[in-house]
């Protein structure tokens, strides 16, 4: 018991000399977050998705990290991550791609989950795989395209033109998975 409350001790220390840290909370004084969604999301589906995918886990057990707000997240934190954005033209955000190419040898060394967020589903498989380096892919313990949606009240004047031109698409819908995100969710309970 002694130790236990060393332990808690030394985690506070660490939170108040470290404000702002993400990742180490104690949560009813015993469990610690360990999981981390990282993404970043252009008009919010893929934060959608990332909020679904912590409910599932359970909101205390995952902490939501948005690339578009943390540049630097200390990874040491973290057993598991789970990484995803949305394509646009084609590529996921620069911010990552960037991430995974950066942070490729930690994220090796910790278990990995992957997911994509689009609505070209004929192009899920080449986009997936440009969007996230080989090594990784091959190193994820489950790699989930979850559907998108189509936002055109969040979308400016070129990108409505875009989509009204590739896709036919004129008004807001919404095509996201459940059941890919279920899945997802399930192989990281390991389930
Ligand atoms: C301008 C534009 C281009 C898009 N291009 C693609 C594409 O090339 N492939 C695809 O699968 N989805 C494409 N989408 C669909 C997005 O991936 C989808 O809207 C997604 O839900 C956006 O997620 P976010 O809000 O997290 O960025 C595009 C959407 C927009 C608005």
């Amino acid at each position: 018991m002694e130790e236990y409350d060393y332990f808690i001790e030394l985690i506070r220390k660490e939170t108040f000399f470290a404000p702002g840290i993400i990742g180490v909370h104690v949560l009813n004084n015993m469990t610690f977050m360990k999981t981390a969604i990282i993404y970043a999301s252009s008009h919010g589906t893929t934060e959608k998705v990332a909020r679904q995918i912590q409910d599932g886990l359970g909101a205390d057990s995952a902490s939501l990290i948005n690339l578009k707000e943390t540049r630097t997240v200390d990874l040491s934190l973290f057993d598991t991550l789970i990484i995803g954005g949305s394509i646009h033209a084609g590529q996921m955000q620069g911010r990552v791609r960037t991430f995974c190419k950066k942070n490729m040898v930690e994220l090796l060394q910790k278990r990995v989950g992957l997911f994509m967020v689009g609505m070209n589903e004929p192009e899920f498989e080449t986009e997936f795989n440009n969007a996230f380096p080989e090594l990784l892919r091959n190193h994820a313990i489950t790699s989930k395209c979850v559907g998108g949606e189509f936002l055109f009240e969040k979308m400016n004047f070129i990108e409505k033109l875009i989509v009204r031109k590739v896709s036919g698409i004129n008004t807001s819908i919404s095509k996201i998975n459940e059941d890919k995100i279920a899945e997802l969710v399930n192989d990281v309970k390991g389930k």
